[in-house]
């Protein structure tokens, strides 16, 4: 992580306070935010597509995308920040308002909304409902057209398109019809919008794409841009000015082998590439809208564990892999074992001046899968008692957290200038029971 750096007897210090007293205080395994880097992530992210967008004669919002990180405090933090926030279920939904996220500037997202969850959105003024299917613009018919709804304004609606553009870290896909669950088809847009119009409690907001997540580069959204801009520019007959949300995506390091395009480039280019597109054909460039996720809580998230075992395995090659094990695992970070992920670890304890050892940290969980970092060099005196820290844990860990095994979740604690403060507590194996009823039921019993 950036801002971690060791104190004088080698403890590794995060937002100023020493990982062991983190560890001390508030146990293992342990996600600790870093407030600072969220902040400063945030304000870079949303200063790139300010100016770019201000360089192009346009407007842009950025919207926090929850689903990488989200809870009250961090609400609180990108909100402060000038950050709208990007909600993909109910649940979703009532942290971002707890946490003080003004519902005008949160967009609701989702294939597969439940009609209370649209209610919900709609009663509480969210400012952007992205629908996903020709089903949901019906619901949202229904919903806005109740005699007893609390809003007569019309609710906005975004028009998520599948542009057939599927990015990732290095490289993008564009097929004519990509074969996934969200959006449009290009070709199906503009049904979707013209009965948007005719709805007298919808009002069009503009057309959204997300092309994928953890990219590096920027061909992938110049060729969304491109394919968006082409449809946007037959859509603008509507006398409602539309805008264009192009979603989230920008890829982090999470290793030193990551080199992904600093994000004022990325919003530069991104923007640019609109703007290119509205020039060829004579429209003007719209207001944008970004919902970066990882981008904004990523780095700033360290894991705490505590080393259980360490044991040596011996490879066909002639050499020993160090099998690292932790007091967590895929329960508290799924995304080794899910996408082959790539993480660093280091001895957050101490320093050690031993020779490094090819060594795999894993989980406690009964998998052979349960990796939490595939591969890394540790010293080779690593033991157990040691503290591990794996960096840039803060998005799409906490967020894709598991009871398997019947494992509690860890807490999530906030540092900023040599303070921590709880921000999420952790469970305990009675708040595991405690959802354990155990009775019989029958349907019978319903009265
Ligand atoms: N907007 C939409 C519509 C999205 O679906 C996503 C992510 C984002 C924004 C934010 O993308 P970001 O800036 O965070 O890349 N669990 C996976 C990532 C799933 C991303 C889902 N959608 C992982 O851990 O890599």
């Amino acid at each position: 992580p950036e801002r971690a750096h060791r104190d004088g007897a080698g403890e590794l210090m995060l937002g100023g306070v020493r990982a062991g007293d983190l560890a001390a205080r508030f146990g293992t395994p342990l996600y600790v935010m870093d407030e600072t880097e969220v902040r400063e992530h945030a304000q870079r992210v949303r200063d790139a597509f300010e100016r770019a967008a201000a360089a192009h004669g346009t407007t842009v919002r950025v919207y926090y995308a929850g689903k990488a990180f989200l809870s009250t405090e961090i609400v609180r933090w990108v909100t402060s920040e000038g950050l709208g926030v990007d909600v993909a279920s109910g649940g979703e939904l009532a942290i971002a308002i707890a946490g003080g996220a003004d519902a005008a500037a949160v967009g609701f997202h989702g294939n597969n909304k439940s009609v209370a969850e649209l209610e919900r959105a709609i009663d509480l003024g969210v400012g952007s409902i992205v629908v996903d299917s020709p089903v949901e613009i019906e619901r949202l018919a229904a919903l806005t057209s109740r005699a007893d709804a609390p809003r007569t304004d019309p609710q906005t609606v975004f028009v998520r398109v599948n542009s057939g553009v599927h990015a990732e870290t290095h490289s993008f896909l564009a097929t004519a019809h990509e074969d996934q669950k969200f959006g449009f088809a290009l070709h199906d847009a503009p049904a979707a919008v013209a009965r948007i119009r005719e709805i007298p409690g919808l009002r069009f907001g503009g057309l959204h794409s997300h092309i994928g997540s953890q990219i590096f580069g920027v061909a992938g959204f110049r060729e969304a841009a491109s394919r968006l801009i082409d449809l946007h520019a037959s859509l603008l007959d509507g006398g409602d000015a539309p805008a264009l949300n192009l979603g989230g995506g920008f890829g982090i390091a999470y290793t030193e082998a990551d080199e992904p395009t600093d994000i004022a480039d990325l919003a530069a280019a991104i923007v640019g590439a609109v703007a290119e597109e509205c020039a060829a054909r004579g429209i003007p460039v719209p207001r944008l809208a970004f919902e970066p996720g990882r981008s904004i809580v990523g780095q700033a998230g360290v894991t705490l564990y505590e080393v259980g075992t360490v044991k040596p395995v011996h490879l066909e090659s002639g050499v020993d892999r160090l099998y690292v094990s932790v007091d967590g695992g895929m329960s508290d970070n799924a995304r080794t074992a899910l996408y082959g992920a790539q993480y660093s670890a280091r001895i957050a304890s101490r320093t050690s001046s031993a020779d490094p050892a090819l060594s795999r940290v894993v989980g406690k969980h009964c998998e052979a899968g349960d990796i939490v970092v595939d591969l890394e060099y540790l010293p080779g005196d690593v033991a157990p008692g040691d503290l591990l820290a794996v960096p840039a844990t803060g998005a799409y860990c906490y967020s894709l957290a598991s009871n398997y095994n019947a494992v509690p979740r860890p807490p999530v604690v906030a540092v900023r200038d040599g303070e921590a403060r709880l921000i999420v507590r952790g469970e305990s194996v009675d708040d595991l029971l405690a959802r354990d009823v155990g009775a019989a039921w029958r349907p019978s019993d319903a009265s």
